[in-house]
């Protein structure tokens, strides 16, 4: 089975309500021409109800949360748990952003806990991994990457990893303009997939979808989307435009 295309829109936090409405209505609007792609909108909670509701007109688009607690329920002042994510239709839940790494002390023990907290509440993760600039220019990347991965999702069985994104994004790419080589994002794609395959067995490394995230734009999609392991993007900037992530669905 051919694994599925993903363009991926990750707001972060912008947006007020109305102008996350519109921006749903606007991708929803559009007509996906693959019909192996997914889109997801990755809304801040605020907006995930109405973005379900909004998404119910295109069979192509889903919605997915930014974060959850690792725990199910309970004294956790401001904190939203996959039940209350589940319950308004959201079906992703972004995990491991490394902007939750960097400014919410989120490591690979918490993302373990917080995946298998997802995949309970019958969710799927988009797991994002990848390494600073540091580590790139030590060359240790793919080692950094690895351990992500075994630290956080390999405890899973095959049924339950089966159900993971895998998004890889490079610190250094991440909104700063810079986007790794076609030819970096397929050496790293490579290398997770022969880790997962490794782990799982090559029918389900073949049948998981790693997404590229990392200053995706109109113009690099296309090329970037066109390396054999790279299977769409999660994207940051350029997801609040409706024209530019619009251009981005249609770069498969
Ligand atoms: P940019 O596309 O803005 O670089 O952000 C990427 C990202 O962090 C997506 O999760």
């Amino acid at each position: 089975m051919k694994r599925l295309n993903i363009a991926a829109g990750n707001w972060k936090m912008n947006k007020n309500y109305e102008e996350g409405v519109d921006l749903a209505k606007a991708i929803t609007a559009h007509e996906v021409k693959d019909s192996h792609t997914m889109v997801i909108l990755g809304t801040p909670f605020i907006h995930l109800k109405t973005a379900v509701e909004v998404a119910k007109a295109n069979p192509n688009v889903k919605i997915a949360a930014q974060n959850c607690h690792q725990l199910t329920k309970g004294a956790y002042t401001g904190e939203t748990s996959v039940d209350m994510i589940r319950s308004v239709g959201a079906e992703f839940v972004i995990l491991g952003h490394s902007e939750r790494r960097a400014y919410f002390a989120e490591n690979n023990e918490l993302l373990a806990q917080k995946v298998n907290t997802v995949l309970a509440a019958d969710l799927r993760p988009i797991f994002c991994c990848g390494e600073a600039l540091e580590i790139r220019e030590a060359g240790t990347h793919i080692e950094f990457v690895a351990q992500q991965l075994k630290e956080s999702l390999f405890h899973l069985d095959g049924a339950a990893f089966a159900k993971v994104v895998i998004a890889y994004e490079p610190i250094w790419a991440i909104g700063t303009g810079v986007t790794a080589s076609p030819t970096q994002a397929q050496e790293m794609h490579n290398e997770i997939r022969q880790l997962i395959s490794d782990k799982y067995g090559a029918d389900i490394a073949n049948a998981t979808s790693i997404l590229y995230g990392g200053s995706v734009k109109p113009a690099n999609a296309k090329e970037i989307f066109g390396q054999q392991d790279v299977d769409g993007g999660l994207v940051g900037g350029a997801s609040l435009k409706a024209n530019d992530f619009i251009q981005i669905i249609d770069s498969f």
